[in-house]
């Protein structure tokens, strides 16, 4: 049996991957187009693994994928590959329709012909996950109950917009075409091998590098947060017990203000890592206009995944952001290689030298 996973070089893929690894003895491949947010170097350490394969391609091509499932024949496939930055939406939202939407789709329809082709032992254990966002809820106001599964969607940016979109597609594959999918909607995670445009690791970067810790607005945007880990054991234990067709919310229980988010950071690198001049690094904040469109609160009631699968986050947040700023600390050169860029060439590298 092998597990097929699309954008496992990214963030949360990459972590996926190595925490299946961890925790299991079936096969992963892995298939990553290695846009900007793409990095192998999270996953050096399972270079020599037999158990992993890592295989360059898009999503949106239908051949390739069709291909890709007849040669390895996995029993489940679960997609996070996606364009991810709300930003990087906001000032080009193209890569973000052509994947999230049009990749998506070519996806499902590669999976319902190779769904279709199998023998009724094959279907029954098939699954298709759909990793997804709390973005495509909108935002709510101060007080306003948390994000249930059966929240209307209003997705602002252009990024929640195309992440919906795919939503309602995976949907519809169940519904129209008996495809056995599970979708999973997420509040913000971090953790390590985060690409350092995300509000953590930047200001973690940003902070140790002595440039300023930009804050949008006010800093009141308040967001669930969760460890990377925790969403990862989440996700196995949908694709394990998750009914078919149904979706379900996972997050911290950990609403938090960005300002807040900040401070911690800062509270944290003052005492692990002091300034040499002894002033706290909350000297280097600096306020930034807002960003259009800013949703204001998220906040996921993860409710229905423990009460009908029994999963809980296992870290809080002071667990979780020690974590985190001490990875970062620890992992200098992989922060030096994605700011200089070197990660991008890490395929090349590793690679060209074992065809040979
Ligand atoms: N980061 C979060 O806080 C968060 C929260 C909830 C849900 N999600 C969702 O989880 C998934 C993963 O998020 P992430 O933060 O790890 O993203 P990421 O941007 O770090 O990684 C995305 C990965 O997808 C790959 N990719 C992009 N386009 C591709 C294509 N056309 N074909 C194949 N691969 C492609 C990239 O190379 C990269 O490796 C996304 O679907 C995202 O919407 C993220």
């Amino acid at each position: 049996m092998t597990i097929l996973v699309t954008g496992g070089a990214g963030f949360i893929g990459s972590n996926f991957v190595i925490d299946w690894l961890e925790s299991k003895d079936e096969p992963v491949i892995n298939l990553d187009k290695l846009t900007y947010a793409g990095n192998l170097e999270n996953l050096a350490g399972l270079q020599d693994d037999p158990r992993y394969a890592f295989v360059r391609g898009d999503i949106g091509d239908r051949p390739f994928i069709e291909i890709l499932l007849q040669k390895h024949k996995p029993r489940a496939l679960i997609h996070f590959a996606a364009e991810s930055h709300v930003d990087r939406s906001i000032h080009g939202p193209d890569d973000f329709i052509q994947t999230n939407i049009v990749g998506t789709f070519n996806l499902l329809e590669a999976v319902r012909a190779y769904f279709s082709a199998m023998d009724e032992a094959g279907k029954s254990s098939f699954r298709f996950l759909h990793v997804s966002t709390d973005e495509v809820y909108g935002s709510l106001e101060v007080g306003a109950p948390a994000f249930s599964e059966t929240h209307p969607y209003e997705p602002n940016s252009p990024y929640s917009a195309s992440k919906a979109s795919s939503d309602h597609l995976v949907r519809a594959y169940h519904h129209t075409y008996g495809l056995p999918v599970l979708t999973t909607n997420c509040s913000n995670n971090y953790g390590p091998y985060q690409f350092p445009e995300k509000l953590i690791p930047l200001m973690i970067v940003n902070a140790l590098a002595g440039k300023s810790l930009p804050i949008y607005g006010d800093g009141m945007q308040i967001r669930d947060w969760l460890y990377v880990s925790d969403h990862c054991a989440a996700i196995r234990r949908v694709l394990d017990a998750g009914c078919l067709g149904e979706t379900y919310n996972i997050g911290g229980w950990n609403e938090k203000p960005n300002r807040e988010i900040v401070h911690a950071i800062i509270g944290l690198l003052d005492e692990l890592r002091p300034r040499s001049d002894g002033i706290s690094y909350g000297e280097q904040i600096a306020t930034v206009a807002d960003r259009p469109g800013h949703d204001r609160r998220y906040a996921i009631d993860a409710s229905k995944i423990e009460r009908e699968l029994g999963w809980r986050p296992a870290e809080t947040f002071v667990t979780g952001i020690r974590k985190t700023v001490l990875w970062y600390l620890e992992h200098p050169e992989w922060v030096g290689n994605v700011q200089s860029g070197a990660y991008r060439d890490w395929l090349e590298k590793n690679y060209a030298q074992r065809d040979k």
